[in-house]
């Protein structure tokens, strides 16, 4: 048989202890991810690569370091080197492997000679860990201590590195397991409200623990509804909508948690027009805490893959939608500041604030003629979907684009589009906010002009023998 330079490796670097045993008595720890000095008197186990020719599971482990011998920085160096990723702990081990884990992350934050890249990857890999853990068992008082010391390293990794914020995006998963939901809002909700001047590290530290917690009502949510595929049924809607009182409400029967921990668990649905849940809060009344919170738990979960969901949005389109969301769901201030952190990471431009569908002028008059129709300036934020005429005369309708209609009268709209729609389309448009919530219009787009930063200015004449039509 000949030998990988990995089994190479393996008996040249420990003592070579073949040792056979079921695949689930080892825990495997991702190498970037975890401090060195983590390992202290624990054994560390290699998995034995799959011989050539044979499954590509191998079901043994190798003893690569005893406890008593120290597991050093060169060591996962030279392991990383030679394209081992993955150690292996004992699950016996497992209790004071974490505890050790959650202790040497506060000193890896502020080792020097870490690269922010790793220090982030370490941080967040563990913060999963424990938010694992915490909702299997959410007992606060045994896991406040260890929240808040992760959330210490979170912010103190915000606070000593302007581009914290870059690798812990690049570190995080978008795989919307509800641990890693959590770990992804509280690693993005420090650098936020970071940047949004909140500089204190006693704010930053209530600030990331309220995004650890924030969605531990979920574990009152049975996992069958969280994660089901399709539509979700009203009642299991109904069910969904429980957990941030269901949260607040375990939150509350643990002493020595912060009251803004307690509003970010109860209100971070809730939406400044007060459309939201569970109490439809408006303004001033959501904690503004809970307002950055909506911002970045909504971007994940637009961005994140979901079993009920067929894709993704991209990162782009995730920004319009949050922007398509000013000002009647997130704070204008908060959705730039969060579009500008994104920007740094992604070098991208995401189409400037301007041209957002907020503080648009409302396209110049076409003659006195129209001004005698009653006009509305408005920020109403509305579905448009196309209607494309089928082989049997009928109409379908497609997909559409979110905008925000910035004019509105009872013979017309006006919005900026993303893209371009042909003028004489057919199209619904279904209007999402004031008194006109819920109500849809049909009409045909009259214009389609070419707008700076690559939007596109349209106008849509509403029919006027619309049976759905209604007087503005
Ligand atoms: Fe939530």
């Amino acid at each position: 048989m000949g030998h990988t330079p990995e089994q190479d490796f393996v008996l040249s670097g420990g003592p070579g202890t073949s040792v056979h045993s079921a695949r689930s008595g080892y825990l495997p720890v991702p190498l970037r991810c975890v401090p060195h000095t983590a390992l202290k008197e624990i054994a560390i186990y290699l998995r034995n690569r799959a011989e050539a020719g044979t499954a590509s599971e191998s079901a043994g482990f190798t003893l690569y370091r005893d406890a008593d011998v120290p597991f050093t920085a060169e060591d996962r160096e030279r392991l990383l080197a030679s394209g081992r990723h993955f150690i292996y702990v004992r699950i016996a081990d497992q209790v004071r492997y974490r505890a050790q884990t959650e202790r040497a992350v506060a000193d890896a934050v502020e080792d020097p000679r870490l690269a922010v890249a790793e220090k982030s990857a370490i941080v967040y890999e563990t913060s999963v860990e424990l938010v694992n853990e915490l909702l299997t068992e959410p007992d606060l008082v045994a896991y406040s201590g260890r929240v808040e010391g992760l959330s210490r390293s979170i912010s103190t990794l915000v606070l000593n590195d302007p581009q914290a914020f870059s690798h812990l995006f690049a570190a995080s998963h978008h795989d919307f397991y509800t641990a890693t939901h959590m770990v992804n809002v509280a690693t993005w909700i420090v650098p936020l409200a970071h940047a949004l001047g909140y500089r204190a590290m006693d704010q930053l530290l209530q600030i990331c623990q309220a995004g650890l917690l924030h969605d531990i009502g979920k574990v009152f949510v049975a996992e069958e509804v969280l994660n089901l595929k399709g539509r979700l049924s009203d009642e299991q809607w109904q069910l969904i909508k429980q957990h941030p009182i269901r949260g607040w409400t375990h939150l509350k029967s643990f002493a020595g948690i912060p009251t803004l921990v307690h509003d970010v668990c109860r209100q971070h649905h809730e939406r400044l027009d007060g459309s939201g849940y569970p109490d439809g809060l408006a303004g001033d009344a959501i904690a503004h805490v809970s307002r950055i919170c909506a911002v970045v738990d909504s971007f994940d979960a637009m961005t994140a893959l979901r079993p009920f969901k067929q894709r993704s949005l991209a990162v782009a389109d995730a920004v319009l939608e949050l922007r398509a969301g000013v000002p009647h769901w997130y704070d204008a201030e908060i959705v730039d500041a969060w579009v500008q952190l994104l920007r740094g990471v992604h070098d991208a431009d995401f189409r400037p604030a301007t041209a957002g569908a907020r503080a648009v002028p409302a396209p110049k008059p076409e003659g006195a003629e129209r001004r005698r129709n009653k006009r509305y300036k408005c920020d109403c934020p509305a579905r448009v979907n196309p209607l494309v005429r089928t082989a049997d005369g009928g109409l379908h309708e497609k997909p559409g684009i979110q905008v925000t209609i910035h004019s509105l009268s009872s013979f017309g709209l006006g919005f900026l589009s993303p893209r371009a729609l042909e003028v004489s389309r057919p199209v619904r448009v279904y209007l999402q906010a004031g008194t006109w919530a819920g109500r849809f219009v049909h009409g045909l787009v009259a214009r389609c002009r070419a707008y700076r930063d690559s939007w596109f200015e349209i106008g849509v004449e509403l029919y006027r023998d619309d049976p759905d039509g209604f007087e503005v």
